[in-house]
């Protein structure tokens, strides 16, 4: 029955876009420069480089034979393509991506926030103080709310007029501001190269660190969406006899492109307002205080520039809250047979509500992050390699619609059954225990 009344992308780009519209998101711009800042520069960079493509790729292209041979959301495809054990992982992803999205609006209600208050009154003249009373408190909710209520209009649309249309124009125009951007910092003169040389100073001695791999492949895993089912569901609205594999690189090069371009904005820019002594503190002090302070000190011209880029971060925020929430959403149609609206509504209610406690704390906030944007991807992809190498029957065959080289395929299926699982063993021992260290620090 669902293969006749299943919605589909219109067309290629429309389902490559909404698929860059997830990867490309708060992750490039948040975490992706201050983590290759704060451990490596250009060795971060290098093994960031290395896990996309020997652990982000396969695992991307697993989640997308599933999703295309099952054509159902994680629930309903872990059951028809692994039978009523394998449910549980479709149970997991639903349960990390409304955690995800639950503190990820949080941040995304910020980024809204400075959005608008650069277009209509410049920014705070102390962003320190600013940030401090605005991150937390009643306003954060309501930022929380008006983020969540905009995902969830999107979502109601369903996948061709909502998610597809959506995609289409915003992420082409996320791409001009960012390259636009990366452009105006390099004409930042003698700062740029301080920036520059911050951010890529090889830290050669960080390639041997496991807690520094495992860093780049836990980024790898958030930036690329993979590990809950997002890349799965997008999937399982193609049709039958799209090329997965060359979706998978254009999207992780167009996903990492825009996380790179995001380290040759922000440091050039901190450096040239010398705020380079701030950058250290914290991730979200980077994004939500030292660079506004900077354009704060640009005059005029910095309230266009961050009016820009809080612009780009907010609209990468929400392609990416819209997979988020179709992953549940999808979900509970397929699995209660609900109407696309009631589902998209009740799931982002719920969501909104587990949201709240992040809003009013911000070690919440790092704590749902340590554990579902970080540990809780790697179990995902884990449990899905194991399943796609070992159990699932002739995930070969998926593949090789629309790609005919053997050899490759054959190069796929061995590192989704030996080397991400080796390297996803790592990173949840490593996430695991950072996390006990949180929680034991509260
Ligand atoms: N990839 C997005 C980012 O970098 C966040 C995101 C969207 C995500 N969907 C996801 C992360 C699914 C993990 C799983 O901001």
């Amino acid at each position: 029955m669902e293969l006749q009344s299943r919605e589909g992308w219109g067309t290629k780009a429309g389902f490559i876009l909404a698929a860059v519209g997830s990867a490309v998101g708060l992750g490039n711009m948040w975490r992706f420069p201050y983590a290759a800042a704060s451990s490596g520069g250009a060795a971060f960079v290098f093994l960031y480089i290395l896990m996309v493509f020997l652990v982000g790729v396969p695992i991307m292209l697993s989640e997308f034979a599933v999703g295309r041979r099952s054509r159902l959301s994680p629930i309903g495809a872990m059951k028809a393509t692994g039978g009523p054990r394998w449910v549980k992982l479709g149970y997991l992803y639903v349960l990390t991506g409304c955690l995800i999205l639950a503190y990820y609006s949080v941040i995304a209600g910020w980024t809204m926030r400075y959005t608008l208050e650069a277009l209509l009154s410049g920014f705070a003249s102390d962003p320190g103080a600013y940030f401090t009373e605005s991150s937390t408190g009643v306003g954060a909710v309501l930022y929380h709310i008006g983020f969540m209520a905009l995902v969830m209009s999107i979502v109601v649309g369903g996948i061709k007029r909502g998610i597809e249309r959506v995609s289409l124009v915003l992420m082409p125009v996320l791409f001009l501001l960012i390259i636009g951007l990366a452009i105006y910092a390099a004409f930042l003169g003698s700062s740029a190269v301080d920036g520059y040389g911050f951010y890529l100073q090889p830290h050669v001695g960080e390639l041997f660190s496991t807690s520094t791999l495992s860093a780049a492949a836990a980024q790898a895993f958030f930036s690329l969406s993979l590990g809950m089912g997002a890349m799965l569901t997008y999937a399982s609205y193609l049709q039958r006899d799209e090329n997965l594999a060359s979706s998978a690189v254009t999207i992780s090069i167009s996903d990492f492109g825009v996380a790179f371009l995001a380290g040759l904005v922000v440091f050039p820019v901190i450096f040239a307002f010398g705020l380079q002594g701030e950058v250290g503190a914290s991730t979200l002090g980077t994004l939500f205080i030292s660079l506004p302070r900077a354009f704060v000190d640009m005059g005029g011209a910095g309230r266009v520039v961050g009016l820009i880029f809080f612009s780009a971060l907010f609209v990468g925020a929400l392609t990416s809250g819209i997979s988020l929430l179709e992953v549940v959403t999808s979900s509970l149609i397929d699995s209660s047979r609900l109407d696309r609206k009631v589902a998209a509504l009740g799931a982002g209610a719920v969501i909104l509500l587990v949201g709240i406690p992040c809003a009013y704390d911000l070690n919440v906030l790092g704590l749902f992050d340590a554990i579902a944007g970080e540990l809780l991807l790697a179990v995902g992809a884990l449990f899905l390699a194991y399943f796609v190498g070992y159990r699932m029957r002739d995930p070969r065959e998926e593949v090789r619609k629309g790609f005919a080289h053997e050899g490759l395929i054959s190069g796929w299926l061995w590192m989704v059954r030996v080397l991400a699982p080796i390297i996803l063993a790592v990173v949840i021992w490593d996430r695991g225990r950072n996390v006990i260290n949180i929680i034991s620090s509260l």
